[in-house]
């Protein structure tokens, strides 16, 4: 089968290297793709195609499908899910019959509206933050929710705000504000026409993974990502600066309450809603004590968790994608990596503030025991530079997380591109 991933991160090109792997693959097409994708070698010994496309130009997509006869499409980011990209396909007669790997749009509303998904988490009796949410016209209303709440506030944009939409702050009075600029300034545009405001939950996050067809699913490993810029978790955040998977403290009866509580819930009331999904859904959860609470729902896997994640399952993933298309997930079972893998992510400087790009990176032919996978690169007159904030991550095996990180540092140290920086301390916590 011809397959297609749409995307260009770190994410996409494990994916890449993944179904790389498959045998039921003869060519793979990635759209846009990075430099990492254009150089990964398919097992049956020809190379991953990039086109030049961007993973929202629906019509684009569809003539590229149709003229390379791509017979599944995977979707890495939320942008084109939540722009209903499925829906396009199922519409389209000429694509229907295409397995489209990422749920329809008004599922995408998941991660497309906090309000949406805290509406789907209270309908489903799905632990999460108590919360409600206000528009310009309840502005005094809100300013009355936050008097009722006890300091950290937390704030959030209602819609996709490139991961910047959420505030949380230490004083009411700041809070007052920020509540205003998001409502009435419009702070993140449309996004912050709406804006949910919660109650703060204090523990450790870790991100779950579940694939599903709508009805069946398969949790996949538990990951944790390290969010800010700095070293002790400190500073701005990012997309991630690195993970690792297993998680420590994530042991059976917790897993089991994971599972119980919150992954099977949502797959029932997704069938319940009438939400036709087929794809991954990521859980962001918190440990709040010995118990779980939903953080947020996202529809796609987790950039760098899928770094972690995927080099984890020993399954066929494309054996997986046919099942969720077909509705036979039950058919599958998962077959996973014992060991832990952890990933490194090395980023421009000044990232994720202004950053310079077109930087030429160095040394990955000299990596050793570790899997390189790209996110901010191009290739440019042969070379391979920097295009992004997030440039490149090194994951690797260890029988514990120490070990794994040991060689992904160690690998790392051989990679270089200008004003190149990475946390040398992921999962100093764990
Ligand atoms: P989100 O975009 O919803 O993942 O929120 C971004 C980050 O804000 C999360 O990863 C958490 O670290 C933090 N956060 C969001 N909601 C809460 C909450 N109710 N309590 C504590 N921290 C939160
Ligand atoms: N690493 C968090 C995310 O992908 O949203």
């Amino acid at each position: 089968m011809n397959i297609l991933i749409l995307g260009s991160g770190g994410r996409e090109h494990t994916f890449a290297w993944k179904i790389a792997q498959s045998d039921k693959v003869e060519r793979l097409f990635v759209a846009p793709g990075n430099a990492g994708t254009a150089k990964t070698v398919l097992a049956s010994g020809g190379t991953v195609t990039n086109v030049d496309i961007a993973a929202t130009d629906f019509d684009a997509i569809k003539d590229l499908v149709l003229r390379e006869h791509i017979g599944m499409v995977v979707v890495g980011p939320e942008d084109p899910l939540v722009q209903g990209v499925h829906d396009y396909f199922l519409e389209d007669s000429e694509l229907s019959g295409v397995a489209v790997i990422g749920p329809q749009k008004q599922a995408a509303l998941l991660e497309g509206s906090k309000e949406f998904a805290k509406q789907f988490m209270a309908r489903h009796n799905i632990p999460t933050a108590a919360y409600q949410s206000f528009t310009k016209d309840q502005l005094e209303a809100g300013y009355g929710f936050l008097e009722t709440l006890r300091p950290p506030y937390v704030l959030k944009a209602d819609g996709l705000a490139a991961g910047k939409g959420v505030l949380i702050l230490e004083d009411l009075e700041e809070a007052r504000t920020e509540l205003k600029k998001m409502l009435v300034e419009a702070k993140f545009g449309n996004a912050s026409a709406k804006v949910v405001i919660e109650e703060f939950l204090s523990g450790i996050e870790l991100s779950c993974f579940v694939v599903t067809d709508g009805k069946n699913y398969l949790t996949l490993p538990m990951a944790k990502d390290y969010k800010r810029i700095g070293e002790g978790d400190t500073g701005l955040n990012t997309g991630g600066m690195g993970a690792v998977s297993p998680v420590p403290f994530a042991d059976e009866a917790f897993l089991k309450k994971i599972e119980d509580r919150i992954v099977k819930p949502t797959v029932a009331g997704l069938q319940e809603d009438e939400l036709p999904y087929k794809g991954f859904v990521f859980i962001g959860l918190i440990k709040v004590g010995d118990n779980p609470y939903v953080i947020e729902y996202n529809v796609r896997m987790g950039d760098p968790e899928t770094e972690v994640v995927l080099p984890r399952v020993k399954t066929d993933l494309v054996e997986i994608f046919e099942a969720v298309h077909q509705g036979k997930l039950d058919e599958v079972t998962l077959d996973i990596d014992p060991r832990t893998a952890t990933t490194v992510m090395a980023v421009s400087g000044g990232y994720p503030e202004a950053y310079e790009k077109g930087k030429e990176i160095t040394g990955e032919e000299a990596v050793e025991g570790a899997l390189v996978f790209h996110a901010g690169t191009t290739l440019k007159a042969g070379k391979t530079v920097t295009s992004g904030g997030r440039v490149i991550a090194v994951t690797s095996y260890g029988k514990d997380a120490e070990e794994a990180l040991q060689q992904s540092y160690k690998n790392m140290e051989k990679l270089h591109f200008d004003a190149m920086y990475y946390r040398k301390d992921i999962g100093f916590d764990l």
